[in-house]
């Protein structure tokens, strides 16, 4: 396969991510997660985060670079999430990225997180092509996205409140299940009876934005009412119940879109993708409207360097360079 060689870094939350890819193709991707650092935390230390990702980034990329078998004076662009994400994290990789551009004299390039995701089923799929629509969720953002071609987005909805991810974490967080929550709510579900509890489904009415805070709500008073009767539901239905209620919001928009737009495709992005049950469902509701599904595989959902390697190379081809002057934007919206 061909394509620009891009050494790309992600550090806009708790992983160092260091990946090579020529094109759409991975040479090679290293991630090193903080997940137990932060988890007696519950919740992501931003200080704490950014200096894991300066300890972190030397010895992955001299990694990255090993594994690919790619010497930098090879490299056609180096690359690095410009945004959203924490501050000092950001930093990190984009500060590192850049010197190391300036350093062998090649393009730079800072990347929207959030088109870096939309980019992971294109490195799975050579079908997944635009006009799509592409289900966003993440810890950060959940966003329903009409890609009418690549580098030409229109958010159509997004979340009023919490992100999808977010509601998965706070609500794990509640039930003292630890972080992040939206995989231990995924593997306690598959014990748990989704109809236990009928949490409900914000904005019905409006076509694609999404809205977690009423589901929060229902849940801590529901399960106090509960707790004070001594007549607790098994956490595996309370958890099962919950990620219904998260699913069922997130397939409706994203198919209200697809509809409406009339896309023959849809693809999925950022870390709730993962979701063994939404996977299922947005597989359910394609077949029954005859369009085609493309959903990266689980680590290519969840936050990765590839995905903004991939992008950067799209970038890089149609003549784009970030100035040596750019600073990072930790609210860079698509
Ligand atoms: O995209 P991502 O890795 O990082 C951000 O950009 O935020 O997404 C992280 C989010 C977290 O909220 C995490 O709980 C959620 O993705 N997540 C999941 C699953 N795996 C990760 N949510 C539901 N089910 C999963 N299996
Ligand atoms: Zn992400």
């Amino acid at each position: 396969m061909s394509g620009p060689l891009v050494l790309a870094f992600e550090t806009s939350c708790d992983e160092t991510a260091v990946a090579v890819v020529r094109g759409r193709k991975v040479l090679s991707n290293i991630l090193s997660s903080q997940v137990d650092m932060h988890a007696r935390f519950g919740g992501v230390v931003p200080e704490v985060a950014a200096r894991a990702h300066v300890e972190a980034i030397r010895s992955l990329t001299h990694r990255a670079l090993g594994e690919a078998g790619v010497h930098p004076d090879d490299l056609d662009c180096i690359a690095a999430t410009r945004g959203p994400g924490l501050v000092g994290a950001l930093l990190v990789g984009f500060s590192f990225a850049k010197a190391m551009a300036w350093s062998k004299r090649i393009p730079f390039l800072g990347i929207d997180h959030m088109e870096g995701h939309l980019f992971a089923p294109r490195i799975d799929f050579d079908a997944f092509q635009p006009p799509a629509v592409v289900l966003l969720a993440s810890g950060g953002h959940s966003q329903v996205v009409l890609v009418e071609d690549w580098g030409d987005y229109r958010v159509l909805g997004q979340t009023l409140d919490d992100a999808a991810g977010e509601a998965f974490d706070k609500l794990a967080r509640f039930m003292g299940l630890g972080f992040p929550g939206g995989p231990v709510i995924d593997s306690l579900s598959e014990k748990g009876d989704p109809e236990t509890i009928r949490f409900p489904r914000a904005l019905p009415h409006r076509r694609y934005d999404f809205s977690f805070s009423g589901l929060k709500t229902s849940v801590v008073t529901r399960l106090e009412k509960a707790r004070a009767a001594g007549v607790l539901p098994r956490r595996e239905d309370v958890a099962a119940s919950i990620q219904e209620a998260i699913v069922d919001v997130l397939v409706q928009k994203t198919m209200n879109a697809v509809e409406d737009h009339r896309v023959p495709i849809v693809g999925g992005g950022g870390g709730v993708l993962a979701n063994r049950r939404l996977r299922t469902r947005l597989q359910e509701e394609a077949d029954r409207r005859d369009v085609g599904l493309f959903l990266p595989r689980p680590i290519m959902c969840t936050d990765n360097a590839a995905m903004i390697g991939a992008a950067a190379g799209f970038r890089l081809e149609r003549g784009e360079r970030t100035g040596w002057g750019a600073p990072v934007d930790s609210a860079l919206a698509l």
